[in-house]
């Protein structure tokens, strides 16, 4: 029997979620969003050229491949609308291969303000988050305040959106925040929202339950599993559940349908905004790594912190979302380091453990390496296992031991080409 496929991030985010999607969409028919929004960027190259997604699915530049945004996902017209024009011009056939859900919640120009508002109040302690209106909108679906993409069709969906508005605008100026122009934003939100009621809405439990007996479907994550509104390193975190068990809520099927889960890590770790990262790298070879790696947000174009892999927080990944297949991704930014290291455990203070410690932002928590005889050769122009130079091999195997996992892919640069199969 079919069953659904994920893919998903096992670290903070970037792992490189929207490659792998793009690699393996020709064995699915559907590719699915089932959680977060415009907080994302995924980022896809082929033929030389890179292109970076927020919102819509990774499948969308192949053809016959329905691209489905979930009930979970939050939708910014405004930010929705761009991303489409720009979609469009690199070709893909967006209005007959994107379908959204009539339940997923909208960012209002609001929800942008409040995250903006409060980040700004919490000064040193904000969560360094994308600024995209994700943590307010999803409080107001949680606080059953919201709007959904299914209003958009509703002769009152302009009071609704007024009532909300004068609630939030309030809570902005309450907040102290005044760098807004809010009739230009109102403006350009109705104009994104009468842009994308051209396209395609459905109740898409219906239509993803319906296709389960004759397609092939993959689930797409965003974000990563210690981003988790759960698990992750509270409240430094995204707010949407990122594991797998966000698939079922964020697309309305039963766990008895999710088969394959793919996990996704980095050869090393990376973390943009704040919050706790036991394995940062602080010195010149976390700068190496940002360099090598070209660590920047796809989306906001911030520096990515930097540091060792981290087995502690992977085997945590591993197990919230039962992953059955690994995937190794920047295994190229490896090269050339003399020593390679992998934290293999924590001390809590003073006190060893394989777990991640319930309060990770107070406590002080350090690592303990294992080190790895580095390489020097070049990984991007590997193209099969047997290319792989012994160094790296052992440290594959090294991990697989570890993890009690076969690694499924291993990616050796940033292009569709460069992906090596088991
Ligand atoms: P996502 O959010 O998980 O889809 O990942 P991002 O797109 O935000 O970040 C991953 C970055 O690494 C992008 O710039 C990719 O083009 C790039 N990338 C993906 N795989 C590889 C790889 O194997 N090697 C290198 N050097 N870059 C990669
Ligand atoms: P992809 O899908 C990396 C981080 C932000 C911030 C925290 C909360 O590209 O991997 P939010 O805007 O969600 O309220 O921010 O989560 N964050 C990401 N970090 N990759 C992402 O997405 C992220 N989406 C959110 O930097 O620390
Ligand atoms: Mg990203």
């Amino acid at each position: 029997m079919n069953k659904i496929d994920v893919v998903l991030g096992l670290q903070w985010g970037d792992e490189g979620k929207g490659k792998i999607a793009d690699f393996l969409t020709p064995n699915y028919q559907i590719i699915a969003r089932f959680q977060g929004g415009p907080n994302a960027g995924h980022s896809l190259k082929f033929n030389g050229k890179t292109h970076v997604l927020n919102t819509i699915p990774s499948g969308i530049f192949h053809e016959n491949t329905t691209n489905v945004i979930g009930n979970g996902v939050v939708v910014d017209p405004v930010r929705i609308k761009s991303e489409i024009e720009r979609v469009i011009d690199a070709g893909a056939d967006v209005r007959q291969n994107l379908l959204f859900s009539k339940k997923a919640h909208v960012i209002l120009p609001t929800h942008r303000l409040l995250d903006a508002a409060s980040e700004h109040a919490k000064g040193d302690a904000k969560i360094g988050s994308t600024l995209r209106g994700i943590g307010p909108t999803y409080r107001d679906k949680i606080g059953r305040n919201g709007v959904r993409l299914g209003d958009l069709f509703h002769p009152n969906f302009k009071q609704k959106y007024e009532a909300i508005k004068k609630e939030q605008l309030a809570l902005v100026e309450f907040l102290g925040y005044k760098d807004f122009d809010i009739i230009a934003l109102d403006q350009e939100f109705f104009e994104a929202c009468e842009f994308l009621k051209e396209f395609k809405f459905e109740d898409t439990e219906y239509f993803i339950n319906g296709a389960i007996p004759t397609h092939k479907i993959l689930a797409e994550g965003a974000q990563g599993s210690m981003l988790d509104i759960d698990f992750g390193s509270y409240p430094f975190v995204t707010s949407s559940n990122t594991i797998s068990g966000g698939v079922c809520n964020g697309l309305g099927i039963a766990p008895q349908n999710i088969g394959d889960v793919y996990g996704i890590f980095k050869a090393y770790c990376t973390r943009v905004g704040s919050g706790p990262f036991p394995s940062e790298l602080l010195d010149e070879t976390g700068e190496l790594l940002r360099k090598k790696g070209n660590e920047f947000g796809a989306t906001t174009g911030r520096p990515r912190r930097c540091g060792w892999l981290d087995l502690v927080a992977l085997k945590y990944a591993i197990m919230l979302s039962g992953v059955n297949r690994l995937i190794m991704m920047k295994s190229d930014v490896l090269s050339e380091f003399d020593e390679v290291k992998v934290a293999v455990a924590y001390k809590v203070n003073g006190t060893e453990t394989n777990q991640i410690p319930y309060d990770l932002c107070n406590e002080t928590v350090e690592p303990i390496y294992k080190s790895f005889k580095g390489w020097s050769e070049d990984l991007t122009i590997c193209r099969k296992k047997s290319d792989l130079p012994q160094n790296f091999l052992d440290y594959i195997q090294y991990l697989e031991t570890e993890l009690a996992l076969p690694i499924h892919i291993i990616s050796v640069g940033p292009d569709r080409e460069q992906t090596i199969l088991d």
